[in-house]
């Protein structure tokens, strides 16, 4: 029998809308048989840019226990699953800095022949979910990683509209994250561990 795919699902969040969405993806892919990692990444902003907002300070308490991401868990995996809010249409910095910590593994050609896929929040539509996908799948092109997106490959993505990665509107934070956004990470995480398992099976024969 083949040993389960291993996902590390490794994103940053602020206010908690991709933290939500990276839980999502990780309950869903374990429940598809991956072996999985739910991880941050290191927090850059200043303590005090952190305590001047309400949402960002209980996010940063409430997400405490949630270990951070290091290069190591990109080695390990066989799919990731990178989370990102948008900053201006590109990613966010605390993640940029992650994907720039993994040179050495790229060095080696370690970050090759994985699995990769995206997901993104913005405050407002049309605010550059789409464009904060493709900046993050340009590194993954350098990595000769594989970019598993969702496509129109079920219903869901004709109603959520975003065929680069599951994508979600807060609407200046007035938006929790709902069925939609639910039911386009559940296909996305489910595509990933399917499409990973079979690269996994295929490689090692
Ligand atoms: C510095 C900064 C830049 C942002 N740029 C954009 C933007 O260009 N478009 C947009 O729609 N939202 C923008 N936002 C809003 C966040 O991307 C959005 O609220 C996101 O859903 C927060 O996700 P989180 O709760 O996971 O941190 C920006 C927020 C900050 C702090």
């Amino acid at each position: 029998m083949s040993t389960p795919v291993k996902l590390a699902v490794i994103y940053y969040s602020s206010t908690g809308f991709s933290a939500e969405i990276a839980r999502e993806i990780a309950d869903t892919a374990e429940k598809a048989g991956a072996e999985v990692r739910l991880l941050k990444v290191a927090e850059l902003a200043p303590e005090a840019a952190i305590a001047s907002n309400e949402a960002w300070a209980a996010h940063a308490a409430a997400s405490a226990d949630i270990a951070e991401a290091t290069p190591d868990d990109v080695e390990w995996a066989d799919a990731v699953v990178f989370g990102t809010p948008t900053r201006f249409g590109n990613v966010a910095s605390q993640l940029k800095q992650f994907l720039d910590q993994l040179g050495g593994l790229w060095a080696q050609g370690r970050l090759a022949d994985k699995v990769y896929s995206g997901f993104v929040t913005t405050g407002t539509q049309h605010g550059g979910q789409e464009s904060t996908l493709l900046a993050l799948y340009n590194s993954i092109h350098h990595f000769g990683g594989l970019i598993v997106s969702p496509g129109y490959t079920d219903a869901v993505k004709f109603v959520d509209g975003n065929p680069y990665g599951t994508s979600h509107v807060d609407a200046q934070g007035n938006n929790p994250i709902g069925d939609t956004t639910r039911d386009a990470a559940r296909h996305q995480a489910q595509r990933v561990v399917r499409i990973a398992t079979a690269l996994k099976a295929g490689l090692a024969v």
